[in-house]
C-alpha cells in the first residue's frame, strides 16, 4: 500500500554558510530517506527552505552594513546551489519570505487567536537606550543561568542546549552597543503553550518508538513546567502581524513562523502541481505519515510547539516521528584547523566528489550521540571503505565481463548452489537495509550495504573466474553473471546514500526503479569501465589548504 510520506526538513538560516555538521545532520539523512520511500513506491513530499527572518539574519546585516535582504539573497542562492551539486532531492525547496508562507503564517495565528491560544500581554524587556531600540534574541548575550556559559546568546545556549529568553541571562550585553539594556515596558502576542500541557504531555508518553534523547530532552521540557511564549518581537525584519493591536515595529517571531513552513511549503508545491487541495493528502489523511529531519538544537520546537501550534489549529497530523540527530563535531588535520571550524558544504564539494562526501557523513551519521569528524577521516572512509570495497567491486566485476564474457551481459544459466546463495544474502540484505531507513538507522543501512558488497568480493575470491576463464570459460560466465547480478543488487540498497554513482552503472542495469534486485539484461553491453570514485590524496588536499599563518 502506497502511504504519503511527509520529509520536513529543518529550514536553514540564511545568515551564513551551512557546514558538514548541517549537511550530516539533516540535509543528507532526510535525502537518504525520501529517496528510499519514494522507490519502495510511497508517495513522498519532501519540503523546506530558507528561513530568511529572525535576528541571526539581522545582526549578520547590521555586521555588516547591508541589508538583511542582500544577506538572505547571497546566502538563499549558495544553498540552492549546494543542494543541486550535493543531490538533495527536493521536491520544493522555497523560503520564509514568499507571499504564501505569510498568508499561511496569518491564517494559523489568526485561528489561534480565535480560539484563545494566543493573547496579548506586556512584559519587560531589554532596550538599548544609546541605539534607542529593544534588544530581542540574538542581541542580547549574557551569561547562561543554567550552565554559566558566558557568551549565551538570547535566544539559545550553546553550551547547554538550553532555549532562553534575553531576560533570563545574567550580565545581559546589548550586541550593537555593547552597553547594559535596561528594562523597558513593550507589548506582545503570546503563545499559550500551557493549554497544550496535558495533551502534549500524554502524546510524548506515546511516542515510545521515537529515539530516546529526543524522548529525553521533550520530556523533561514539559516537566519543567511549559511557558507560554511571546511569539512577536520589536523587529522590522520578518512577517508582518496580521492584527495592528500592537502598533508598528513588531513582527511575529521567527520561530513561531519557520515551523510554519513545513505547512506552507507543502501548499505552495500542491499549487505549483495545479492541484491546490494536494497538500491536505499529508496533512489531514490519517494514514499519512510525517518526518521531521533536523539538529538536537531545534527539537523542543519540533516535539512541543509545533504540536502545541497543530493542536491550537486543529485538524492537521502532528509529527510521526523527530529523528533529531546530535552534532558533527569536526576537529582535528591542518584543513580544519586552519578555519578553526568545519568544512562548509560549498569548500567540502570543492574537496570531494558529492558520492564522496554523502557516504563519509552518512557512516558517520551522529544518531545516537555527538560524533567527530575531521579531512582524515573523510579522506579514510573514502579510500579504505567506499573505494576499496564497493567502488572496488565494481570495477572488477565491470572489467572481467568486459574482458572474458565479449563485452556483454552474459545468460545466468546453470547457476549452483553457491551461486543463488550468494544472491539470497544479497537479497536480504536489500530487505534489511529497507528495514533500518524505515526505522532511520541510516548509519546501520550503509554499514550493511558496504558489508554487502565486501560478501560479494569475498564471493570472487573465492570463484577466482578470472583462472576459471582459461580452465572453464563456461563456468566463469556464469560466475560473472552472477556477480554481475550481485551488483546490481547491491547497487539497489546503495542507491538512496549513492544517487551520482548509481546513475553511472545505468548503461549496464538501467535505472533504480524499485527496492529490489533485478537480473540484468543478457547481451547488455557492458563497456570498460572508468573508476566510479577517484582515491583522494590526503596530502594533495592538504597542500591546498592556506597556511594558518595566511
Ligand atoms: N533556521 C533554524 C536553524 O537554522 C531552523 C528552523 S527549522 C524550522 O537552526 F522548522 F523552524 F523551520
Ligand atoms: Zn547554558
Amino acid at each position: 500500500m502506497s502511504v504519503p510520506i511527509l520529509v520536513a526538513v529543518a529550514w536553514p538560516y540564511a545568515s551564513g554558510s551551512r557546514h558538514l555538521g548541517h549537511l550530516a545532520g539533516a540535509y543528507l539523512p532526510a535525502d537518504v530517506f525520501a529517496r528510499y520511500h519514494r522507490l519502495v513506491g510511497n508517495q513522498v513530499l519532501m519540503v523546506s527552505g530558507s528561513d530568511v527572518h529572525g535576528t541571526p539574519i539581522t545582526v549578520r546585516a547590521d555586521a555588516e552594513g547591508v541589508t538583511p535582504a542582500d544577506i538572505v539573497g547571497r546566502y538563499h542562492a549558495e544553498f540552492v546551489s549546494d543542494w543541486d551539486r550535493l543531490g538533495i532531492s527536493w521536491d520544493l525547496y522555497t523560503s520564509t519570505g514568499t507571499e504564501n508562507h505569510s498568508e499561511v503564517t496569518h491564517d494559523i495565528f489568526l485561528r489561534l487567536l480565535q480560539n484563545g491560544h494566543i493573547d496579548k500581554r506586556s512584559s519587560e524587556q531589554h532596550f538599548d537606550v544609546e541605539a534607542d531600540r529593544f534588544l530581542p534574541d540574538r542581541y542580547i548575550e549574557g551569561t547562561c543561568p543554567y550552565c554559566n556559559y558566558p557568551e549565551a546568546r538570547g535566544d539559545q545556549c550553546e553550551d547547554c542546549g538550553r532555549t532562553l529568553d534575553p531576560e533570563e541571562l545574567l550580565n545581559p550585553c546589548s550586541k550593537i552597543t555593547g552597553t547594559t539594556p535596561v528594562l523597558r515596558e513593550t507589548e506582545h502576542f503570546f503563545l499559550r503553550l500551557s493549554d497544550f500541557g496535558q495533551d502534549l504531555s500524554e502524546w510524548l508518553e506515546a511516542r515510545e518508538d521515537w529515539r530516546p534523547h529526543v524522548l529525553n530532552f521533550s520530556r523533561s521540557w514539559i516537566d519543567e513546567g511549559l511557558q507560554d511564549r511571546a511569539i512577536t518581537r520589536d523587529l522590522e525584519w520578518g512577517v508582518e502581524v496580521p492584527v495592528d493591536d500592537l502598533g508598528p515595529g513588531k513582527r511575529i517571531y521567527v520561530w513561531f513562523e519557520a515551523v510554519i513552513g513545513y505547512l506552507s511549503a507543502s501548499k505552495e508545491w500542491a499549487a505549483n502541481q495545479g492541484d491546490p487541495d494536494s497538500w491536505r493528502n499529508w496533512w489531514e489523511n490519517d494514514n499519512a505519515r510525517s518526518f521531521y529531519f533536523i539538529g538536537k538544537d531545534n527539537i523542543p520546537f519540533h516535539t512541543i510547539i509545533w504540536p502545541g501550534m497543530l493542536l491550537g489549529y486543529g485538524g492537521l497530523n502532528l509529527p510521526t516521528d523527530v529523528p533529531a540527530n546530535n552534532y558533527v563535531t569536526f576537529s582535528g588535520g591542518k584543513a580544519s584547523a586552519s578555519r578553526g571550524v568545519g568544512l562548509t558544504i560549498s569548500e567540502a564539494l570543492d574537496m570531494f566528489e558529492a558520492d564522496a562526501i554523502r557516504y563519509a557523513l552518512a557512516a558517520s551519521f551522529p544518531e545516537q550521540s555527538d560524533t567527530d569528524l575531521s579531512v582524515e577521516e573523510i579522506v579514510r572512509r573514502v579510500n579504505d571503505e567506499l573505494v576499496a570495497t564497493w567502488g572496488n567491486l565494481v570495477n572488477r566485476v565491470l572489467s572481467m565481463v568486459h574482458r572474458i564474457c565479449d563485452a556483454e551481459v552474459p545468460a545466468p544459466d546453470g547457476r549452483t548452489a553457491d551461486d543463488l546463495a550468494l544472491l539470497a544474502v544479497v537479497d536480504e540484505a536489500i530487505e534489511h537495509v529497507g528495514g533500518q531507513i524505515n526505522r532511520v538507522e541510516l548509519r546501520a543501512g550503509i554499514r550493511t550495504g558496504i558489508e554487502t558488497a565486501a560478501a560479494v568480493n569475498a564471493y570472487l575470491n573465492a570463484t577466482e573466474p578470472w583462472k576459471l576463464a582459461k580452465s572453464d570459460p563456461d563456468r566463469a560466465r556464469v560466475v560473472l553473471a552472477t556477480a554481475l547480478a550481485a551488483v546490481g543488487g547491491v547497487r539497489v540498497a546503495l542507491s538512496p546514500y549513492l544517487p551520482f554513482s548509481t546513475d553511472l552503472l545505468e548503461g549496464v542495469f538501467g535505472e533504480v526503479e524499485s527496492w529490489a534486485r533485478v537480473e540484468p539484461v543478457p547481451g547488455t553491453p557492458v563497456d570498460k569501465p572508468s573508476p566510479m570514485f577517484v582515491k583522494v590524496d590526503l596530502a594533495e588536499l592538504l597542500a591546498d589548504e592556506p597556511a594558518d599563518d595566511a
